[in-house]
């Protein structure tokens, strides 16, 4: 298990931004296409409506901008951009790309795939490249899934959705906010949570099910005792929002009361690479860190990868 060595340059969140598709979709809406209803949705995921619309750069520029205005840094000062997301807009160029043109960037810009878990990836690999000398990363989580969701499919459409969160991460003079982490991936489960190339998402939701729970919890302990704290120490959980069930089932297992946890499932959906930045960022009037808090991100998705990182909120 990585640690983090003594000494290494630290970070942390100075500005955030989050974006959501225009137009909302009700479970209600759903059910006059296909064979569902409101309260099966609300009951078995706990989503009641989600955002639809707009491209993955175009949403990746708003909560980008959003992100870089909050921090107070002009576009010129940011040393690097990494796009989380499942779902680009082009096989190629990387979105990223993309993104940095729209945002008047003059830096190095690349994606990182690890579908829903790609946030937390991308948190990493950005404290990396601030050890590495750069003083400030963009951070972006984005992806659009109802392009790649079948609409006629109710194993699928109740669920997905589009958004994006942002956070600029810039170096600090002490031990920054990161006291742990782990990044995990088993590909031998690829086959149960996939999208062939121009495809729709395919998914066996009650094994995805079943190994999200055990996955999330193991990733969770695994940054805990890497940062040498305890489930008693963790003030808010931000976990993936993909199923109420799944977050309440993972947060039982870990000793944490539901209480502390971010969700705002209810409201978008599963967003995937933006579903942690929109739990922790957007105004959605959920759970919200405060100064000197413990705060434990974990995120699952395709792959099957698995995320976590312990932040202690705006620490120096
Ligand atoms: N509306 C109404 N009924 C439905 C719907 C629906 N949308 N979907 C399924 N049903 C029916 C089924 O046909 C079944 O009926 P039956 O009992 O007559 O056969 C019944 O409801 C129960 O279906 P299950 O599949 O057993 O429902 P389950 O409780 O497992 O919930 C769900 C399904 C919500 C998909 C759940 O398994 C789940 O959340 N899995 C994880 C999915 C997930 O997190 N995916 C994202 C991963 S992240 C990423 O990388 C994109």
């Amino acid at each position: 298990m990585p640690k983090i060595p003594d000494h290494v340059r630290g970070a942390r969140f100075t500005g955030w931004g989050t974006a959501l598709g225009h137009k909302v979709v009700t479970n209600d809406d759903l059910a006059k296409t296909m064979d569902t209803n409101d309260e099966w949705v609300r009951e078995r995921t706990g989503i009641q409506r989600r955002h639809i619309g707009g491209s993955t750069s175009e949403l990746s520029a708003i909560s980008g901008a959003a992100a870089m205005k909050m921090a107070g840094v002009d576009p010129s000062s940011i040393d690097a951009l990494i796009l989380a997301t499942t779902t680009p807009d082009r096989t190629v160029p990387g979105t990223s790309a993309t993104v940095q043109n729209l945002l008047g960037l003059s830096c190095g810009a690349f994606d990182v795939n690890a579908a829903c878990s790609g946030f937390v990836y991308a948190l990493v690999n950005a404290h990396g490249l601030i050890a590495m000398g750069a003083e400030r990363v963009l951070l972006i989580g984005t992806d659009t899934l109802a392009r790649i969701t079948d609409w006629t499919d109710r194993n699928t459409a109740v669920l997905f959705a589009d958004g994006s969160g942002a956070a600029v991460l810039e170096a600090t003079s002490g031990r920054g906010h990161l006291l742990g982490w782990d990044l995990d991936a088993d590909g031998s489960a690829e086959e149960i949570l996939y999208a062939e190339i121009g495809g729709n998402i395919q998914m066996e939701g009650k094994e995805v099910f079943r190994r999200a729970v055990r996955i999330m919890v193991d990733s969770a302990q695994k940054s805990m005792a890497h940062a040498g704290v305890t489930a008693d120490d963790i003030s808010v959980i931000v976990p993936h929002q993909a199923n109420i069930r799944i977050i309440s089932a993972a947060c039982d297992r870990l000793g944490i009361p539901m209480s502390k946890a971010a969700v705002v499932l209810q409201e978008t959906g599963n967003t995937s690479s933006a579903s942690i930045p929109l739990a922790l960022f957007a105004d959605l009037g959920q759970t919200k860190p405060k100064q000197g808090d413990l705060v434990l991100l974990v995120g699952f998705g395709a792959g099957m990868t698995a995320a976590s990182a312990i932040l202690e909120w705006g620490a120096q």
